[in-house]
């Protein structure tokens, strides 16, 4: 890890309609770190993600990766270039086999005997079950295959919305290694939206709380910080 900023926000606002759900978010994730951010329902975890992507418009501020602002850029020219995401929401191709829901993350066929080993590697399941219909895995299934096709790309910095909501812990403490070999091995920069907190701190080098669209608090990882977070997602 470095710290040189892999990602920055500054200041960033967005929103949906006239009313920003982002206030003035000004954040910095360095190079090859593991960042969690944190938040309770509907305190714009996802939002946040998209206004980085560009799929939610910034009505202020900037977003940087490597120093550089990706304004104007389309998500999938992002994607492209080493952002790699794996969201929240209706992320896989449901009436397509695995092996075409991975195939379909690169954009060309060179590189993917390569990035299918690593994957599989990881996810053993996937290359076993390679014909079967995406929609008719089970959701920890999913869960899985998106994270895989998100790695699929080698992403330099990793976009992963809620990936543990739902799976079992034997899931999530493999989801947790393969994320700590990523940042390790790669020096992939991960910033980590979760709701599980124990996952988040088993791999997290900093955290940050997302409170009403604004960061509410945030600090390196250490032994107070999961009775600091736990505080701020009380209901
Ligand atoms: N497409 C949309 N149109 C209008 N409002 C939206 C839309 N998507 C989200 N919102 C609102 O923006 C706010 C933030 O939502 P967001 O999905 O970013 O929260 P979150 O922190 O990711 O929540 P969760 O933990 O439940 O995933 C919420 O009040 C939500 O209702
Ligand atoms: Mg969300």
């Amino acid at each position: 890890m470095s710290d040189a900023a892999k990602l920055q926000l500054n200041g960033i606002s967005s929103g949906y309609g006239a009313v920003d759900v982002i206030n003035e978010v000004t954040l910095s994730v360095r190079s090859g770190e593991i960042f969690a951010l944190m938040g309770k329902n509907g305190m714009g975890k996802t939002t946040l993600l998209k206004s980085i992507l560009g799929l939610i418009k910034l009505t202020r501020g900037s977003v940087a990766v490597d120093e550089k602002s990706i304004a104007g850029r389309k998500p999938s020219e992002l994607i492209a270039c080493g952002i790699g995401y794996a969201p929240q929401e209706q992320p896989l191709f449901q009436d397509l086999s695995i092996r075409d829901n991975l195939r379909l993350a690169l954009t060309s066929d060179r590189k993917l005997a390569a990035a299918q080993e690593r994957v599989y590697g990881y996810f053993p399941f996937l290359k076993e079950r390679l014909s079967q219909k995406a929609g008719t895995l089970s959701g920890g299934e999913q869960k899985m295959l998106i994270l895989a096709r998100a790695l699929m790309l080698q992403p330099k910095l990793l976009l992963i919305d809620e990936i543990s909501e739902g799976l079992q812990p034997s899931v999530v403490s493999k989801i947790a290694d393969v994320l700590k070999h990523e940042a390790a091995s790669n020096g992939t920069t991960i910033l980590l939206v979760e709701q599980n907190l124990d996952f988040a701190l088993s791999i997290a080098d900093r955290w940050a709380v997302l409170k009403l669209g604004a960061i509410d608090d945030q600090d390196t990882n250490g032994p107070d910080s999961r009775s600091r977070v736990l505080q701020h997602l009380k209901i």
